[in-house]
C-alpha cells in the first residue's frame, strides 16, 4: 500500500470549478431569462422620476434614460445617442422631446429624430434616424416599461388588491426595495431574492432566532409549510400554532416572473395582502424592488423596513451587520450570482426548487413559441386576484 493513497477527507482542495444556472439568472437581451422577462411590463421608476431632468436607469442590463417632455408625455430611450453615442442623460428636455447635449439632435418620446441643428436645412434625412425607445404606461404611482418584441406586447395587468380600496385607504408607491432587507439597490442576482420568497423556513431561523425577532413573536415559531404550483407561479402556506390554540395561517405568493405578493411579516392585521412588490433586475448582479400598496398613512410602505435598535440598515455599523444579519446579508452573502453547482438542496428547499422549475417552464414555453403564464392580450380581462394574506383560523385545513 502506498504512503500516498487518496483519502477522501472532504477538504476544499481540488473541487470542481463552480457554475451557475445561466438560463435562470442572466437578464441581458438574447439570454433565455432576459427574453422571458422582456415579455412582461416592469416598473422602472416612480411617476415622479419621469420629469424634466433626465433620469439615468439600468434595466435588464440596458442603459436607458427616462424623462417627460414638457407636454407631459413620459419617454424611455436608450442612453446612447443614435448620432455618435454620448449619453442622453446629459440631454435637455423640451416641449417635444429630449435634445442631445453633443450636436443637438432632438428626439421625441418614441425616438423619432425631429431636429438636427448642425445639418444643412435641418437634416432632410433625419426622418430615417431613430433613437431606440420603449413603450411606457403609468399606473399605481409607477412608470411601467415594456422592453420586449412589439408584436407580443401584453396588456399591463391590473391587480385586485390595488383596485379595491377599503374606506380610508389610498394607493402609495415606493422605490426603496422594501423587503430586500438593505439599501435600494441590492448587489446580487435578482433570483437570489426572488426564490427566497418561497424559502419559507428561513424565517424562524434568520429573522426569528439568529437576528430576531426581526418581525413579530409568532413569526419566530417554526411553521408547518406546504408549497404548491399555481396558475400564476408558486404559493407557500405556513401555519403557526399560537399559544391560545388558534393558528396563524399565512399565504405568500411568487407571481411569475418577478412579483412578490408577501403579507406583512409584522402581521399588523389579519387580512388579505396590502402591498405587492416587483423585483426589477437592473443587470445580472443587481436588482431593486418597487412596491405599490393600499395604505392609511403616507410613508406606510417604507415604515416596515427592518430596524435594529431603532436603526435602519444603512445606519448600522459593520459589526452590527455581522452580528445581526438579515435578508440582505444572507442573499448578498451568496455571492454576485450564487453557484448552483455547489448547493445541496434538501426537503425544506422544495419551494425554492418549485420557483426555479416554474421559471424554467416559462423559458421552455418561449423556446417552443408559446406565451408564458401571466401575460394577457385582453384589455377587458378582470383584475388579477391573489390568495395571499395573514389569516387567523381555529385549526389548519390539513390538520387531522
Ligand atoms: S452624439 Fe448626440 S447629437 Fe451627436
Ligand atoms: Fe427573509
Amino acid at each position: 500500500m502506498s504512503d500516498h493513497a487518496p483519502v477522501d477527507t472532504g477538504t476544499g482542495y481540488g473541487r470542481p470549478r463552480p457554475t451557475f444556472m445561466r438560463e435562470l439568472t442572466l437578464v441581458g437581451p438574447g439570454t433565455p431569462m432576459g427574453e422571458l422577462l422582456r415579455r412582461y411590463w416592469h416598473p422602472v421608476g416612480l411617476v415622479g422620476d419621469a420629469g424634466e431632468t433626465p433620469t439615468a436607469l439600468r434595466v435588464l442590463g440596458e442603459d436607458l434614460v427616462l424623462f417627460r417632455d414638457r407636454r407631459g408625455r413620459p419617454g424611455l430611450v436608450t442612453a446612447r445617442c443614435a448620432h455618435r453615442g454620448t449619453t442622453l442623460h446629459y440631454g435637455r428636455v423640451e416641449d417635444r422631446g429630449i435634445r442631445c447635449c453633443y450636436h443637438g439632435w432632438l428626439f421625441d418620446v418614441e425616438g423619432r429624430c425631429l431636429e438636427q441643428p448642425c445639418e444643412p436645412d435641418g437634416g432632410p434625412q433625419r426622418g430615417r434616424m431613430r433613437q431606440p425607445w420603449y413603450p411606457l404606461q403609468e399606473r399605481y404611482g409607477l412608470v411601467f416599461a415594456y422592453m420586449g418584441p412589439p408584436a407580443r406586447k401584453p396588456v399591463l395587468p391590473r391587480y385586485e388588491i390595488l383596485e379595491t380600496l377599503e374606506p380610508g385607504e389610498f394607493l402609495e408607491a415606493d422605490d426603496r426595495s422594501v423587503g430586500g432587507g438593505g439599501p435600494a439597490v441590492i448587489p446580487c442576482n435578482w433570483l437570489q431574492h426572488y426564490e427566497n420568497l418561497m424559502d419559507t423556513l428561513h424565517v424562524p431561523i434568520l429573522h426569528g432566532s439568529f437576528s430576531g425577532p426581526q418581525f413579530t413573536a409568532p413569526m419566530g415559531l417554526m411553521p408547518e409549510v406546504t408549497w404548491e404550483p399555481t396558475d400564476r407561479g408558486v404559493k407557500a402556506t405556513s401555519d403557526r400554532r399560537l399559544p391560545d390554540g388558534t393558528v396563524l395561517h399565512r399565504i405568500s405568493e411568487a407571481v411569475l416572473p418577478t412579483l412578490r405578493v408577501i403579507p406583512n411579516p409584522r402581521v399588523a392585521q389579519y387580512a388579505r395582502v396590502e402591498t405587492i412588490g416587483w423585483v426589477l433586475p437592473l443587470d445580472d448582479t443587481s436588482f431593486r424592488i418597487y412596491t405599490a400598496g393600499r395604505v392609511r398613512e403616507p410613508g406606510e410602505i417604507a415604515s416596515v423596513r427592518s430596524r435594529l435598535h431603532g436603526k435602519l440598515w444603512e445606519e448600522l455599523t459593520p459589526a452590527e451587520h455581522r452580528d445581526f444579519p438579515g435578508d440582505y446579508e444572507a442573499q448578498v452573502g451568496q455571492g454576485p450570482i450564487t453557484f448552483h453547482s455547489e448547493e445541496n438542496l434538501v426537503s425544506s428547499d422544495r419551494g425554492v426548487a418549485l420557483v426555479r422549475r416554474r421559471l424554467q417552464q416559462q423559458v421552455d414555453a418561449l423556446a417552443e413559441g408559446r406565451d408564458p403564464i401571466g401575460v394577457s392580450f385582453d384589455s377587458a380581462a378582470p383584475p388579477v386576484p391573489f390568495e395571499a394574506g395573514n389569516f387567523l383560523i381555529e385549526r389548519p385545513p390539513h390538520a387531522p
